[in-house]
């Protein structure tokens, strides 16, 4: 039983009173969406929706049965409530117009219905990741009216989907973890002002990529591991779920870095990750529980959208590890980290020696 406890409901209309109070009945329409995701995605191939569909998104990527089903079903809850200009999707091209039934808000809503899609079928944790701006007035939204820079953000959050279900959430003031109490159809507030530990011995990245990347990160990544051995001094884990919720929440709990970050593989893509509906709602909730969140040469909250779907460089987690890695790209870009000569001593290697000029 939770009686007592602090359910959503209660947490949000409490810290959307007063300026955001609107906002607050827009996030509670977004829980009730992703209590029916939940449920979707729950049954899992009992639910008949297992499986690609025959369409591509925007991005060029197979969208799956699932996709399509929980992006209706963010739609669905969240359209007729009069807090929204409009929506706007990774699974739609163009921004979602609020049907003419319906009264029009000043906020916007900007989702990645299941991220991570491409683990359903294989039964690993996947989410639904939102981001909420606002337009100065209430309205129809242009696609120019999305394309503000994350530190604009009125609130962000994320649901995993695992073997619990949760919602982590913030509205500008720390970052917020809801269980769903499957019984009384309840998010319960399980974990308050989470706290990214500073400390972390965990990286997470696609190392097949390893030959793609810039040279800031292959230094750090092989740091990382010769552990014990190298300048670090100490043994890192490595953990890669390709699930970025996952990972995000595991960083949330317990620390660690999570990077998908520049690499050559397609010129055309500056990154993987999606600023608006990806990069951004993560970063605010890392920021909040006082992480960092990097593109590796400025902060995510502080890059300047050119368009909806745009893709963008992703470094988060701990913030000792993130401004390491920071530092690795400023020395590489003014030419700094070039190894050390000496003209007594062979070439020292740039990840090798304790004592290192590069630590
Ligand atoms: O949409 C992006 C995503 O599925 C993330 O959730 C995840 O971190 C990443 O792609 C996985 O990428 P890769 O397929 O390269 O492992």
């Amino acid at each position: 039983m939770q009686f007592g406890r602090t359910t959503l409901s209660k947490f949000v209309i409490e810290q959307t009173r007063g300026q955001h109070s609107e906002m607050g009945a827009l996030l509670i329409d977004v829980a009730a969406a992703v209590k029916t995701i939940s449920a979707l995605v729950g049954k899992g191939a009992l639910s008949g929706y297992s499986g690609a569909l025959d369409s591509t998104n925007v991005q060029g990527e197979v969208q799956k049965k699932l996709d399509v089903l929980t992006n209706e079903a963010l739609l669905r809850h969240c359209e007729w409530g009069g807090q929204l200009a409009g929506m706007a999707s990774e699974e739609m091209d163009e921004p979602y117009r609020i049907p003419d039934q319906y009264p029009r808000g000043r906020y916007l809503l900007i989702f990645d219905p299941l991220d991570g899609s491409s683990n359903s079928d294989v039964n690993v944790s996947v989410g639904t990741i939102f981001s909420i701006l606002q337009r100065e007035t209430a309205g129809d939204a242009e696609t120019a009216d999305y394309l503000q820079p994350g530190d604009r953000q009125i609130a962000a959050g994320y649901a995993i989907y695992g073997p619990s279900t949760m919602l982590v959430l913030t509205v500008g003031s720390g970052t917020h973890g809801f269980t769903l109490d499957r019984e009384s159809g309840n998010f319960i507030l399980t974990h308050a002002d989470i706290r990214v530990p500073e400390e972390t011995r965990e990286f997470a990245i696609n190392s097949s990529n390893e030959r793609f990347w810039e040279p800031p990160v292959q230094r750090y990544v092989s740091e990382c591991k010769a552990g014990k051995t190298g300048i670090r001094g100490v043994d890192f884990n490595m953990r890669w779920i390709a699930s970025m919720v996952a990972e995000v929440h595991r960083i949330l709990m317990r620390g660690g870095i999570f990077m998908y970050p520049k690499d050559s593989k397609d010129p055309a893509k500056p990154g993987r990750l999606r600023l608006l509906y990806e990069a951004n709602p993560m970063a605010m909730l890392i920021e909040q529980a006082g992480g960092a969140a990097s593109t590796g040469r400025g902060r995510i909250l502080g890059v300047a959208p050119e368009d909806l779907h745009q893709r963008v460089p992703v470094l988060l987690g701990s913030k000792q590890e993130v401004e390491r890695v920071e530092r690795y790209h400023q020395e590489y870009d003014s030419g700094t980290d070039r190894p050390f000569v000496s003209p007594l001593f062979a070439e020292r290697s740039l990840y090798r020696t304790e004592n290192s000029n590069f630590q």
